[in-house]
């Protein structure tokens, strides 16, 4: 009877999961969708703790400790997090979620090979795989934090031939993991350890050579490892909610990432085997002796004031700046006057999936101003000013010309074919993928030097004296 009851609660948890995850795909309904996942992953949590199931009972001191260092670690950084900044957290969560599945599997086959039970081939696989993937998982995930977060150059931790050492890597680990499936009972926690070291060395090596435009991608990736492991694992403990959710993060981190695959242009074999780096002048960010145009605040103001159709490019720089609300501002001013105003979204502009989305949901932009990449390069030949906020390798024309350029192939705005082109950022600095970008040297192009918000704010200020 008590397990029907709590099999019924994981049910509902399981529904909240899944009514949660349909939520997070509009940013209107985001914010509801959260509570209820997390509804229904509190609601999880308790179930599993009253289950009757061994091991739990007589462990609720130990339980209930790291539960609280954890819930308070989690809720701190989650508060203190800048939203510039969510990817690393998302990547470091996502490590700490493989490094979940590593612990749970050598306990078990601590268990194992010391009570010396027969489980069977097909449990035992589940176990190894489960070790191997949320070995992976955990250190890929945190070199990817520290690329996203710039503590490592992309280029830093690759070299000549990295891609034979994966393939090696792969194979061998996948055949050691074979092994130790086959010899069974004979195997030792200590050749399960020398296992997981070697898995835990090629989730490390396996994101190295991965990096600029494909970071994305990889990220999403190794968000589909982290659900696997953790759906292997619950298949390990006989747990529905821990399938279930695992299943739901696998699943919506495989179809994330053949979305980005798709939107990059490139393919997942490209991506993982691909590497990262062109030799191309614009590969290192060199100006050479090319000058840009600068333009000021009064004349922006004046050539926006006066024109008819106004196309905006927010980039990771608007993020930074938190320029959302100026730029709406902005809108409003030049719409009264007659202007049409719209955005241009490229799907990777910013840090994270749908960045600039929520950014501009946040400052009421309505979602029919937004164009998607296609949309957006069919209106630019049409349009007379865009406007470049803090963006710059997803307005790179390198991508189509410079086949030494490592961003070439992908999809990027063709904002050139606008009559001009107007960009907002605070120096010649590089965006995300390392490299110059020729739109800014341009004869149709004038740079407006200053932080986003900084310019917005006075751009407006302007237009309200016209
Ligand atoms: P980026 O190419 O990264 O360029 C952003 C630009 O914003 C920089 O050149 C910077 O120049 C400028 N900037 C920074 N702070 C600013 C401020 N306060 N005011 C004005 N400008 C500011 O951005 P993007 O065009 O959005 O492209 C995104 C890149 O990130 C792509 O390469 C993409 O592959 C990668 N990426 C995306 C994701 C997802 S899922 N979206 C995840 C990981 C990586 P200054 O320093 O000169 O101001």
């Amino acid at each position: 009877m008590l397990s029907t009851i709590l099999n019924i609660g994981y049910l509902i948890g399981a529904l909240a999961f899944i009514v949660g995850l349909r939520q997070l795909s509009s940013p209107d309904t985001a914010r509801k969708g959260n509570i209820k996942a997390a509804i229904g992953m509190g609601l999880s949590i308790i179930i599993t703790l009253i289950y009757p199931f061994e091991g739990a009972h007589g462990n609720y001191l130990w339980i209930a400790g790291g539960m609280i260092i954890g819930g308070i670690i989690g809720w701190l950084a989650a508060k203190k997090v800048e939203m510039t900044a969510m990817p690393q957290l998302v990547s470091i969560f996502n490590g700490l979620g493989g490094a979940c599945a590593v612990v749970l599997v050598l306990i078990e086959l601590y268990l194992f090979y010391n009570n010396g039970v027969e489980i069977g081939l097909g449990p035992l696989a589940i176990m190894i795989f489960t070790l191997w993937i949320g070995a992976i998982a955990f250190t890929g995930s945190i070199l990817a934090y520290l690329k996203l977060d710039g503590k490592v150059r992309d280029k830093h931790v690759t070299f000549k031939g990295h891609n034979i050492l994966n393939m090696i890597l792969l194979i061998g680990t996948v055949a050691f993991g074979g092994y130790l499936v086959g010899i069974g009972l004979s195997g030792t926690l200590t050749i399960a350890i020398v296992f997981t070291i070697v898995a835990l060395i090629y989730g490390f090596s396996f994101v190295g050579p991965i990096g600029g435009a494909d970071m994305p991608v990889v990220i999403s990736l190794l968000n589909s490892f982290t659900g696997l492991s953790a759906a292997a694992a619950g298949l390990i403990y006989n747990n529905m909610i821990m399938i279930v959710g695992g299943i739901l993060v696998g699943a919506s981190g495989t179809i994330l990432t053949v979305l980005m695959c798709k939107a990059m242009n490139r393919s997942l074999l490209n991506v993982i085997i691909g590497g990262w780096g062109g030799n191309s002048a614009s590969a290192n960010g060199d100006t050479g002796d090319q000058v840009v145009k600068e333009i000021s605040i009064s004349d922006a103001a004046i050539q926006l004031f006066y024109s008819q159709s106004v196309m905006i490019v927010p980039g990771y720089g608007l993020a930074v700046a938190q320029a959302q609300k100026v730029c709406k501002e902005l809108d409003d001013m030049l719409e009264a006057n007659g202007v049409e105003v719209r955005y241009a979204i490229h799907p990777v502009a910013g840090r994270m999936p749908g960045h600039m989305n929520v950014l501009l949901a946040e400052a009421d932009v309505p979602y029919p101003k937004l164009l998607d990449l296609e949309e957006a390069n069919d209106a630019l030949p049409n349009t007379d000013i865009v406007v470049v906020v803090g963006a710059n390798d997803v307005v790179n024309p390198a991508a189509y010309d410079d086949p030494g350029s490592p961003i070439y192939g992908m999809p990027v705005l063709n904002v050139w074919e606008a009559k001009h082109t107007i960009v907002l950022k605070r120096s010649m600095s590089t965006g995300y993928a390392g490299i110059q970008n020729p739109l800014f040297f341009n004869d149709n192009n004038k740079m407006l030097f200053g932080d986003a918000k900084d310019s917005i704010q006075k751009l407006v200020s302007e237009v309200k004296n016209l």
